[in-house]
């Protein structure tokens, strides 16, 4: 196997293993288990973990809701979106409720600028935003979290 190949694979097996936690990140014993399968050092696995923004090392909620932060969505409120998010849910960019429901995080362009803002929830997009919308998806998300 070559080291495209390897690489690959250790980013499939890292997703693996943060999807297949309810919480979403990567434990520290996913981390060990992950230097013996590859042979690697823990410092060469937490580099790759924390090279890429869709890894996590801290338990995120049932639902990560993901900006984006990209040009045309920051031209079209974007930051106003992330301020109500922050204000209604109670936590800051990166964190995660106390009730463990949600997460805030920031991404780059979604390939939905067409319809800016967008977001994403998990693996759903939403597009054309506004407060309105994004005050009824969370109380819908409430609701089914429940
Ligand atoms: S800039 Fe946000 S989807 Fe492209």
């Amino acid at each position: 196997m070559n080291e495209k190949e390897n690489q690959s694979e250790l980013l499939n097996h890292l997703h693996e293993l943060q999807n297949s936690h309810p919480q979403q990140y990567i434990t520290e014993e996913a981390l060990n288990q992950t230097t013996q399968k590859f042979g690697l050092t823990k410092a060469e696995v937490y580099g790759v973990v924390s090279y890429y923004s869709m890894f996590s090392l801290k338990p995120r909620g049932k639902y990560i809701i993901r900006i984006c932060q990209s040009p045309v969505c920051h031209l079209m409120g974007s930051q106003s979106l992330t301020e109500f998010l922050k204000q209604k849910l109670g936590v800051a960019v990166g964190e995660t409720t106390n009730d463990g429901i949600f997460t805030i995080e920031h991404t780059e362009c979604l390939g939905q600028c067409g319809k800016a803002p967008s977001m994403m929830v998990n693996k759903d997009v939403f597009t054309e935003l506004s407060i309105d919308k994004l005050e009824t998806l969370i109380e819908k998300l409430k609701t089914e979290a429940k």
